[in-house]
């Protein structure tokens, strides 16, 4: 490819439509390592079969966050490869040769593992078991040498790691171990102010929401419990809005945060505030999604592109790890 530092390879399944947790903690920085790094960007739909609730919606909610990630600036005339993770199926083929070389002991240990089979404990399914194994096939399948993650995916990149070094002992020097980025912000809560922002718990903000929904979404925002009169002065550093407020509102935080402890501004006002900056702060962003929506083939064209892309380089990767694991050659 190009002088870029090194290859970053990320996957997120498809959850539709982004909120501000999903844009705040990944593809706001999905969008800046395209300065520095050649990017692929994968829509793992294969790893949401693992939790089959879901499957319904794979088509739209590919669709849909694949809009988003375009519009938000994921751009693949930087050369940034986008594609969905089964139109390249050589994955499941190197998915297989690593589970041979994966005890599975190290998989049922995995504390994401046991937190599944805490949540399905009715669909504890072989590829569930496997799920750490497909990533680690996605990195590795296109030599990616960077992988950023947040802590709740840090243990299966040092998994990825560990079957690189086994299958590289095994083998030889075929596969490349990554390494981890870690890119944490802080956890972005919900309106509830209580829990982590998620769709599944209906408490989150879509970044594709008109300014209207915004406002409607941000009067619902909890703040400072304690504060219940407009008197009261505020405690910024338990609000939920001023968290958002010192990212989207940066130049105005200062201000906020005084008239708050001094109850000279009210949350009424201080979310009106938020709820206007982030309207502001989304606006050509909906402006590009809107164009690209406006032709809803475009978006196909593009992951498709990036899937024959990404073809390119799994089909000569797979004839390495083919040679290296002595399947015998075919003519
Ligand atoms: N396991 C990741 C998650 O649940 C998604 C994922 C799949 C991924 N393949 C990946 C992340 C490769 C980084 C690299 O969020």
């Amino acid at each position: 490819m190009s002088e870029k530092t090194g290859r970053v390879f990320s996957g997120a399944r498809p959850t539709g439509r982004q909120h501000l947790g999903n844009y705040l903690g990944a593809v706001r920085n999905y969008v800046d390592l395209q300065d520095d790094y050649d990017c692929i960007y994968c829509i793992v739909d294969i790893h949401a079969l693992t939790t089959l609730s879901e499957t319904g919606k794979l088509r739209e909610w590919t669709y849909e966050m694949a809009l988003d990630w375009l519009a938000a600036g994921i751009d693949p005339e930087r050369g940034t490869i986008l594609f969905v993770q089964s139109h390249v199926p050589q994955v499941t083929e190197l998915h297989t040769i690593l589970s041979m070389a994966t005890p599975l002991g190290w998989l049922t240990r995995l504390p994401t593992f046991k937190e599944k089979v805490r949540q399905q404990p009715d669909n504890v399914n072989y590829g569930l078991v496997g799920y750490p194994v497909l990533m680690a096939a996605d990195i590795t399948l296109y030599k990616a040498t960077v992988v950023p993650v947040g802590v709740d995916q840090a243990a299966h990149l040092e998994f990825t790691r560990e079957i690189v070094r086994r299958f590289n002992n095994h083998f030889g020097e075929v596969l490349i171990e990554p390494q981890a980025k870690h890119t944490d912000f802080p956890k972005v809560l919900g309106i509830d102010g209580e829990q982590k922002m998620s769709k599944s718990l209906d408490n989150h903000i879509e970044i594709a929401a008109t300014p209207e929904e915004i406002q409607q979404r941000v009067m619902q925002m909890v703040t400072d419990p304690q504060r219940q009169y407009r008197s009261d002065p505020g405690r910024p550093e338990v609000c939920n809005v001023f968290s958002l407020q010192k990212f989207f509102s940066a130049d105005q935080a200062e201000r906020i945060e005084q008239e708050c402890r001094a109850a000279d501004i009210g949350c009424v006002d201080c979310k009106r505030l938020f709820a206007r900056n982030l309207a502001d702060y989304f606006a050509p962003f909906r402006e590009r999604r809107a164009a690209l929506a406006a032709e809803p083939d475009r978006v196909w064209e593009i992951l498709a592109d990036g899937a024959q892309r990404a073809t390119a380089i799994a089909t000569a990767v797979m004839a390495e790890v083919r040679e290296a694991v002595g399947l015998p050659p075919r003519r």
